[in-house]
């Protein structure tokens, strides 16, 4: 039987639970690991004999939970939904008063805020956590996004802040030899107490809806150049290379380029051009998308990025309406380079607005479960250790900083100076993708959110005249107060 010793537990050692253990004990902490399989348990221990803080493998949750200092810290890492109640269920009847069950999976907020008051009502802490960056994030320093009672974070903190992510806020670039569990001189430590109830995993929720917008954008981009310009993968790839060192400076611009500049090893083709173009999807996209709709915030762009990967997906479908549906199109005669320019602003100013609509999901998420997120702050821990870590978060916490309470990141001078500045690239892109039919979904639904929430008046005076005409909806008025509602005698319309 094992004494109790180590400083935090972990539950589930798939990808991420190893990764994330392996982070932990190289900075110093030991750790107990469990895993449903035991054979994965002992594989894992047999592997890593070595680690600063040490591994203690348990056989089972009693002896995990025997081996964990009090108040207890576990972390659990699995397949989020059922596999996390489960785990919950069985580990409870073991713990004490005030132990600390930290849910790093990828769970749905409202779980979140069901599991938070179950275990408090049962006298436990909960804390809910997204964990952003994969694997190598997972073991390196990932983006974390901790939500749940503030005592219990002030407990886990020392740990979160030594494992997370650690990087100059200008550069983006890892700062080396960072001191565990202290914010770093000049730098940013990519975690921060997002707040109770859920918010955590909202807040990785949005960064992951985010993440499916910035992806699909980038495509469109590659598409415009392939389809419209010509262009061959290794000279986009030159490209976007060119663009990683600008405002568009990212890690998913650098995958990108990389991607773009790698043959196939199998045809020496390039490889981009062998990959089937269908894209899967794991949910947190849609998640962010109904949420949007449930709450009634538009956030078109996030949505259209979802939607693409859905109508990527009937790829035979698509296959057979290429056959028959064949309009005549425009072919692009253009100046090349001038273009290339283009794409670059209409993918910046589209990325612009798909963060606007993100933050915005945020901000009105705030007023309904009462959070009080700080914006700035999320910007920044998104600046290292996760998917869409990129320089312009920096203008993000600037934006913020300059006006805590900023009604949409569109109105703030830094940014609409940008849009400005780009707009008229990001309309002619538009434009020549439209005659061309390329499908730019995301590019085009940016422009319409920025032509709408720029607009003082929207045609939605005549909608709600029909929704008056046909179903007595009534309407208000544009010389009458907000909120006094009218209904005129329509001619009878069967
Ligand atoms: P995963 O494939 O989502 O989960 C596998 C783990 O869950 C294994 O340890 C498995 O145990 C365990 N498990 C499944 N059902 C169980 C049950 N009923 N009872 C006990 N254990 C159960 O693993 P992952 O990719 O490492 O992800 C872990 C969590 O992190 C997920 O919530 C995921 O969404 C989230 N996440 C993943 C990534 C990523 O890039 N992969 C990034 C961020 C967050 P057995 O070995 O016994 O099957
Ligand atoms: P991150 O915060 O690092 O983005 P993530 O949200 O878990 O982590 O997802 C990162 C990528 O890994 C995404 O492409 C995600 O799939 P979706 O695009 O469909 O969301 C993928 N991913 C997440 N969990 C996964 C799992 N258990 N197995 C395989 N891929 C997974």
């Amino acid at each position: 039987m094992s004494t109790a010793t180590s400083d935090i537990g972990l539950i589930g050692l798939a990808v991420m639970g190893q990764n994330l253990a392996l982070n932990i004990a190289d900075h110093g902490f030991k750790i107990s690991v469990y895993n449903r399989t035991t054979s994965k348990t002992d594989e894992f221990v047999a592997k890593n004999p070595d680690t600063p803080g040490g591994l203690f493998g348990a056989q089972t949750l009693e002896e995990f939970v025997q081996s964990l200092k009090r108040p207890r810290k576990i972390i659990i890492l699995v397949q989020a939904g059922k596999a996390t109640d489960a785990v919950i269920a069985g580990l409870t009847p073991l713990l004490e008063p005030d132990d600390i069950i930290i849910d790093g999976g990828n769970a749905l907020w409202t779980d979140t805020i069901r599991r938070e008051k179950e275990l408090n009502d049962a006298g436990f802490r909960f804390i809910g956590s997204g964990v952003s960056g994969g694997e190598e994030g997972a073991r390196f320093g990932p983006s974390l996004m901790p939500g749940g009672k503030e005592s219990a974070w002030n407990e886990l903190k020392p740990i979160w802040e030594a494992i997370a992510a650690k990087v100059d806020a200008e550069t983006g670039k890892p700062i080396e030899g960072a001191a565990p569990g202290k914010p770093v001189e000049g730098g940013v430590t990519c975690t921060t107490y997002i707040g109770e109830n859920g918010a955590g995993h909202y807040v990785k929720m949005v960064h992951n809806g985010i993440e499916y917008g910035d992806m699909q954008m980038i495509c469109e981009a590659y598409a415009i150049m392939g389809k419209l310009l010509g262009m061959e993968p290794k000279e986009m790839s030159k490209v976007f290379g060119e663009w990683n060192q600008g405002v568009l400076d990212s890690f998913l611009i650098e995958i990108t380029t990389d991607i773009l500049a790698q043959d196939d090893p199998v045809t020496g083709k390039p490889f981009v051009d062998i990959v089937l173009d269908t894209a899967g999807q794991k949910g947190t996209g849609k998640w962010t998308s109904v949420n949007a709709l449930d709450m009634g915030v538009a956030a078109p762009s996030i949505a259209e990025a979802v939607f693409a990967r859905c109508i990527s997906a009937v790829k035979e479908e698509r296959v057979a309406a290429s056959k028959i549906i064949t309009p005549v199109l425009e072919a692009f005669d253009g100046d090349k380079e001038e273009f290339v320019q283009a794409i670059h602003d209409a993918l910046y100013c589209s990325k612009i607005c798909s963060y606007a609509q993100g933050f915005q999901l945020m901000r009105a998420a705030q007023e309904e479960y009462d959070w009080k997120l700080n914006f700035g702050e999320i910007s920044m821990i998104f600046r290292g250790g996760c998917i869409i870590r990129a320089a312009f978060l920096q203008k993000i916490y600037e934006a913020y900083q300059r006006d805590e309470n900023l009604a949409n990141l569109l109105l703030d001078p830094y940014f609409k100076g940008e849009i400005e500045r780009c707009e008229a690239n990001w309309r002619k892109v538009v434009a020549a993708a439209a005659t061309s039919g390329v499908a730019i979904p995301t590019f085009m639904s940016a422009l319409s959110y920025y032509d709408s929430y720029r607009s003082d008046r929207l045609p939605a005076n005549l909608l709600q005249a029909q929704r008056d005409y046909f179903g007595a909806h009534t309407y208000e008025r544009v010389d009458q107060e907000r909120g006094k509602f009218f209904h005129i005698d329509w001619p009878d319309s069967t």
